[in-house]
């Protein structure tokens, strides 16, 4: 049985190689990379339809390298904590699966039994998920209509994507965790200094919601030598800015070849109450 269900009738999903359905004889193609489209045509309106193809391979190419192995650890540590057997772990707007993949690499080797799936309204991010690791279930789909069932998520991620709330307690069990990341206000301060003749900070805003208590709240700060303009740009095009950034500005960032910047995150830990 796979953790996803119908996107038209809300029953359990079965897989076999080639299609997901359900028992109301709606069927979803695999498609040859390997993830499965269960955006539904009302959702996939939705703006820019998430990262491109670009956006993806730049953040790939750059997390790869280590820059933000200082975040994974923490993500890591935080996880561990509430990690148990046959744990089942979504993420929402999992981008090309460098978190997704890791988080559950270290889930299994920490207890037995996991299940894990990422979704993320990019078709080429649940493409890249999906080739990343055969393990973790990947779909096309948004976080404002997450095809997973009520009540099954022993642990939510979003990382740096965003989220419906509503969406993250319905799939969540009583007791059940969602782990938040989000770029803190001097995130890539640095870089932004470097485009920009004026910058501002944004502050980060807080989830609230009655069904869940905080439990956790981390923050991490350092500072990042980056010495090859080919990951500055991509630590440029990973990032909103890139396409709201004039092509003048853009080439500011071409022409460097060392950036020094504040990378800043915020871990926020919830339990379902
Ligand atoms: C900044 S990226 C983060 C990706 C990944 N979590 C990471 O940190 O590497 C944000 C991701 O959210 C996805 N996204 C944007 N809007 C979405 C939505 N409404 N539903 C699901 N995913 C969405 C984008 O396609 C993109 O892959
Ligand atoms: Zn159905």
């Amino acid at each position: 049985m796979s953790l996803f269900i119908c996107p038209v009738c809300g029953e359990k999903l079965e897989k076999n190689d080639k299609t997901y359905f359900c028992r109301n004889n709606h069927c979803y193609d695999i498609a040859k990379a390997k993830y499965v489209n269960l955006l539904m045509s009302r959702t996939s309106k939705e703006k820019r339809h998430g990262d491109d193809k670009l956006m993806i391979q730049a953040r790939k190419n750059f997390l790869e390298k280590g820059y933000y192995n200082i975040l994974l650890k923490e993500i890591l540590s935080v996880t561990e904590n509430i990690l148990h057997d046959g744990c089942t772990i979504v993420d929402i707007g999992c981008g090309e699966g460098w978190y997704t993949d890791n988080i559950y690499k270290f889930a299994v080797s920490k207890v037995s039994d996991v299940k894990m799936a990422g979704i993320d309204i990019s078709k080429t991010a649940a493409a890249a998920l999906a080739k990343r690791n055969s393990s973790i279930e990947s779909a096309a789909a948004s976080a404002k209509a997450v095809p997973i069932g009520n009540e099954v998520c022993d642990i939510c991620l979003s990382v740096f994507a965003p989220c419906d709330i509503s969406e993250i307690e319905r799939i969540t069990r009583k007791n059940g965790y969602f782990i938040r990341v989000y770029p803190l206000e001097d995130h890539l301060l640095g870089l932004k200094r470097s485009i920009y003749d004026s910058v501002y900070e944004n502050k980060p805003k807080e989830i609230v919601s009655d069904g869940f208590e905080k439990t956790a709240k981390k923050e991490i700060r350092s500072m990042l030598h980056i010495d090859s303009s080919e990951d500055i740009i991509n630590l440029f095009m990973m990032t909103p800015y890139y396409y709201k950034t004039s092509r003048a500005d853009q080439e500011k960032i071409r022409g460097l070849s060392e950036l020094d910047t504040e990378i800043a995150f915020g871990i926020d830990v919830y339990r379902k109450c």
